[in-house]
């Protein structure tokens, strides 16, 4: 169908050419005679003859009908009557452009840009010979493009961007050569660059950006000596850039970036003074940064991230006095960062993570430097955080994690108000959390996570409107927690895991409209779960492990919608598992291994296929996948709770759980008492276990007296 189509064009175009000349004869003989007044009303009933074969559906072609048609709206003429240009951009039309612009003799001028043509772009339309100027980028024209634009003499402007078209690129366009910009970007155009291209010798913008375009990249592209900007990535590009680049003394703009190039980065291209952005990340470019780069005076933005390079950043970077942008990320760069780079006056954006760098950050980074972005994350860079980073106070990322930083948070960032991300897990920092970071208005992710930080969390982070992730873990925090740092009303992530916090869980929680995870464990938080958590709707990962815990769990987390995962594996939680805990709609994953809870484990929803290792070591905990309540040792008690349940359920909003065995020899203790009133907060069943929360050890190896669980026993208001 494709060929057929072809054909039909050929000739078609054959017939238009013939029709077109005959039409020129024509002109030619009464233009001199009557002021073309019978041409212009020749081209008044072509255009609306063009009109009539569009579909227009905002009206805007309404106008058209009414003499002069040099008026008409899109329509531009000489100053003798006769049509120079089209320019329907962005009226949203279709349907078909008939051959009749073939009879506007006159014209030089196409832009059908942005509306919403479909299907083949008609040949008649690339076979006007006057042509200077044809834009019909951002529609949907699609199959192949029609040969034609080669025999337009005078053709300086060619855009065809954002079209479906699929095809080689033209090769008649190397004819063109007048031609100074030549944009096909986003199409599906495949194959080589045609050496014809060579010819373009005016050519100043070549725009061939995301196509299918493949092989290597032909010496006669780098003969356009007046190119300015050169815009040829995401395609599938083979071999090197060629040393030739370094011919193209015109260059402003190179991107070249994820198209297949490898190979080094040429010397050459530090010759080109005009060059002021440089894209070639995201190929597999590699050798080391060529230190004659230092030479591009007009350099704004280097982008060499995601290639091969190795060895050093050349410190000649640092004559880059222009550059606002350098990024050299996902590299396999080593050595020291050139401390000129701290020099750079315009600065704005540094990427360096994902490379093997070492050594400090220039001490004085940011300092004199409208620095906005700090990417240094995942190398093995050491040495101080740099005081100045947000002197500017331009600074809205600071992303230093998985390196080897030392010394303290700088003081500095507490007024650093544009701050948004402050991400520096996983290195060396010591000293306090500072203060005043939860005055920071637009601070949105901090991670501190696996530092040496020590003292308090401070109280003021409750204060944050705009924190959304927090995450303390793993550092040597020593306070409470601040009571209302849960309610900071944008939280999703709270997580101060691997601490030696003390004191309650917080359980000031505010609307909680956003928390989604807190993760808690590992610390040596004492007191009761709080009932309330179970309001937070979207809470999905609960992970209170390792704590010092006490009370019941809360049985209303048997109904919260989105958890997924809850671990209170660890503690000292006494009483039953929920009953319907186990049906929970989302849940996933749920630990209480070693705990004091009694009872039967409820058969249902996930605790019928739970691993028996998430509820080990409380010894009471019977049925269900373990041992059932009638075999062996929890034999008594279980009779007791089967009994207590029926008698004791009938008191609506009663729990009471029995089950106590006194040992001869006083050594072992099997029993565990439940009484509780439900929705009383904070509950507690068992104030031995609180009392003894600073020794939980020693409770957990089941060593206490007779006397402490009488006072147990006593305190849970035994109801048998
Ligand atoms: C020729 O046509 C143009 C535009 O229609 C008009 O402005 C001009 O006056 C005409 N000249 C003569 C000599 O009729
Ligand atoms: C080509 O057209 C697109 C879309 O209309 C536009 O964004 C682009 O700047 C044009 N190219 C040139 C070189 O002007
Ligand atoms: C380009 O022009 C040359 C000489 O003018 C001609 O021989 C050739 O056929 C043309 N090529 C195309 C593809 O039109
Ligand atoms: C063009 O490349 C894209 C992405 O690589 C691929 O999905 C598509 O199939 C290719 N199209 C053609 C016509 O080669
Ligand atoms: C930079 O350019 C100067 C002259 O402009 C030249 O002498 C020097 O060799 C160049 N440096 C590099 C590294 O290419
Ligand atoms: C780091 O860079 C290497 C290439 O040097 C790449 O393979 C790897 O995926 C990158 N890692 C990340 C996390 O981006
Ligand atoms: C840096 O911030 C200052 C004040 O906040 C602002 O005036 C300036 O335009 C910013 N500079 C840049 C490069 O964004
Ligand atoms: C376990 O619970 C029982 C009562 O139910 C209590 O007497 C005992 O002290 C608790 N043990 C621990 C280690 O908390």
């Amino acid at each position: 169908m494709a060929s057929a189509t072809a054909q039909l064009s050929s000739e078609a175009r054959f017939f238009f050419f013939l029709v077109f000349f005959s039409l020129s004869l024509v002109c030619c003989c009464c233009a001199g005679a009557s002021n073309g007044t019978a041409a212009t009303d020749d081209e008044a009933a072509m255009l609306l003859a063009i009109r009539a074969s569009l579909v227009d559906p905002l009206g805007e072609l309404r106008g058209w009908g009414s003499a002069p048609h040099c008026g008409w709206k899109g329509v531009r003429c000489d100053e003798r009557g006769a049509v120079t240009g089209l320019d329907l951009a962005g009226m949203k039309l279709s349907g078909a452009i008939p051959d009749d612009v073939l009879g506007l003799a006159a014209l030089t001028s196409v832009v059908l840009r942005g509306n919403a043509f479909t299907g083949g772009l008609p040949a008649a339309l690339v076979s006007i010979p006057t042509l200077r100027e044809f834009d019909v980028s951002d529609n949907g024209f699609a199959g192949r493009f029609p040969a034609g634009l080669g025999s337009c003499a005078s053709l300086a402007h060619f855009n065809a961007s954002g079209n479906n078209f699929v095809d080689l690129l033209p090769v008649d366009v190397g004819n063109a050569t007048e031609l100074e910009t030549l944009d096909v970007r986003g199409g599906f155009f495949f194959g080589t660059i045609p050496e014809s291209y060579g010819k373009l010798r005016k050519l100043k913008f070549l725009g061939l950006a995301g196509n299918n375009l493949s092989g290597a990249l032909p010496a006669e592209l780098f003969e356009l000596t007046a190119l300015e900007q050169i815009i040829i990535g995401y395609n599938e590009f083979t071999g090197p850039i060629p040393a030739a680049i370094g011919k193209l003394k015109n260059l402003r703009y190179l991107d070249m970036a994820i198209s297949g190039l490898e190979g080094p980065i040429p010397r050459e291209l530090g010759r080109l003074p005009a060059l002021e952005t440089v894209f070639l990340y995201g190929n597999n470019v590699g050798g080391e940064i060529p230190k004659e780069l230092g030479n591009l005076s007009s350099l704004v933005m280097l982008d060499l991230s995601e290639n091969a390079l190795t060895g050093a950043i050349p410190p000649e970077v640092a004559q880059l006095g222009n550059l606002q942008l350098l990024n050299l990320m996902c590299n396999r760069l080593k050595g020291d960062i050139p401390s000129g780079v701290g020099e750079l006056p315009r600065l704005e954006v540094l990427q360096l993570w994902n490379n093997s760098l070492t050594g400090p950050l220039p001490p004085s980074l940011g300092a004199a430097q409208p620095l906005q972005w700090l990417d240094a994350s995942t190398n093995a860079l050491s040495g101080p955080v740099p005081a100045g980073l947000c002197r500017s106070g331009n600074l809205t990322g600071l992303i230093l994690f998985n390196n080897a930083f030392t010394g303290p948070i700088p003081a500095s960032l507490t007024t650093c108000s544009s701050l948004v991300r402050l991400r520096a897990h996983n290195n060396r920092l010591n000293g306090a959390v500072p203060t005043a970071l939860g005055r920071l208005h637009r601070l949105d992710r901090l991670e501190l996570a696996g530092n040496r930080l020590s003292g308090e969390i401070p109280d003021d982070l409750a204060l944050s409107t705009s924190l959304s992730f927090i995450d303390l873990s793993r550092n040597r925090l020593r306070s409470a927690l601040p009571p209302r740092i849960l309610s900071i009303p944008t939280l999703q992530t709270f997580a101060a895991a691997g601490n030696k916090l003390t004191g309650g869980v917080p359980d000031e929680l505010g609307s909680c409209r956003a928390l989604s995870t807190l993760d808690l464990s590992g610390n040596q938080l004492s007191g009761a779960i709080p009932a309330g958590l179970a309001s937070c709707q979207r809470l999905a990962s609960l992970i209170l492990r390792s704590n010092r815990l006490t009370g019941e769990i809360p049985m209303a987390f048997a109904t919260m919608p989105a958890l997924s995962v809850l671990d209170l594996s660890n503690n000292l939680l006494c009483g039953e598992i929920p009953s319907n805990l186990g049906s929970s709609p989302a849940l996933e994953m749920l630990s209480v291994a070693h705990n004091n809870l009694t009872g039967p484990v409820p058969a249902t929803g996930l605790l019928r296929t739970i691993n028996p290792d998430d509820l080990a070591g409380n010894p009471g905990l019977c049925g269900g996948v373990l041992p059932s309540c009638t075999a062996s040792a929890p034999r008594a008690s279980s009779s007791i709770h089967r009994r207590s349940h029926t008698k004791h359920n009938i008191a609506a909003g009663w729990v009471i759980g029995i089950s106590l065995t006194l040992v001869a020899c006083g050594a072992a203790f099997l029993g565990k008492v439940l009484y509780q009133q439900w929705y009383a907060s904070g509950a507690v069943c068992c104030d031995a276990a609180k009392e003894a929360g600073t020794d939980s050890a020693a409770f957990q190896r089941l060593g206490f007296t007779g006397g402490k669980v009488i006072a147990c026993v006593k305190e849970g208001n035994i109801a048998s």
